[in-house]
């Protein structure tokens, strides 16, 4: 490692947000370490144009599964500029009918409705349900950590994209998280007062055990 590749290194690892005043950009490097402030940067001097485009979000979500909901996802995972810029896409298609299930991130987000009809909405802190039927054009801003949802509710699949103020704001899906894991039924059960028979008919569905 040369001098210049290792004092980069040495910074970018020790990077946050504030990387954007040393650097005009980071883009991450998966090779390197990955901690709680993002990635480890490339060197600058080998970003290209082509690190700054990104043309996943042109194919649709996989709507082929019991949500009839699929995603395109646009975060640093996949678009690695996006690295201590605090922002991210997701892509989100609905069939008709189809709904995106009560989930919560870590950061704020921001959906557009490009196709469709949508309710949107989020549970507050204070169990309030704020809720919304919106047409292509229409913004929708989700504050961070609440639970939310979409549900496509018009004649035809819909589109949005939803914007996040990280670039890996993280995804926690209430059905997912209770019925997929190995958590006993007789402890779901008892944080949920949900019946011992629908907990085991959701765990055939989504496939937990126990
Ligand atoms: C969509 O998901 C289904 C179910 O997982 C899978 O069988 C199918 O191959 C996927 N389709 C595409 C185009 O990836
Ligand atoms: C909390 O919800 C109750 C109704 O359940 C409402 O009366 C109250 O104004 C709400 N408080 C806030 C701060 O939104």
């Amino acid at each position: 490692m040369n001098l210049h590749i290792l004092i980069v290194f040495s910074i970018l690892v020790a990077s946050s947000y504030a990387n954007t005043i040393e650097f005009d950009y980071c883009v991450a490097d998966p090779a390197l370490p990955h901690g709680p402030t993002g990635y480890a940067c490339k060197d600058p001097a080998k970003a290209t144009s082509d690190d700054f485009a990104y043309s996943g979000l042109r194919t649709p979500g996989n709507t082929s599964n019991i949500f009839k909901f699929g995603a395109s996802l646009g975060l640093v995972a996949q678009f690695p500029a996006l690295n201590g810029l605090g922002i991210s896409i997701v892509r989100g298609d609905m069939d008709v009918g189809g709904a995106v299930p009560l989930h919560t991130h870590r950061v704020s987000e921001l959906i557009v409705i490009v196709e469709g009809t949508i309710i949107a909405g989020f549970i507050d802190t204070n169990n309030t349900a704020f809720y919304k039927t919106l047409e292509k054009g229409d913004l929708f801003v989700i504050p961070p950590t609440l639970e939310h949802f979409q549900v496509n509710v018009g004649k035809i699949p819909s589109v949005l994209y939803a914007s996040f103020s990280s670039p890996n704001p993280g995804v926690q899906i209430i059905s997912n998280s209770l019925f997929q894991s190995d958590l006993p039924t007789e402890i779901i059960q008892k944080i949920t007062l949900l019946d011992p028979a629908q907990i085991k008919k959701l765990k055939r569905v989504f496939g937990g055990t126990n």
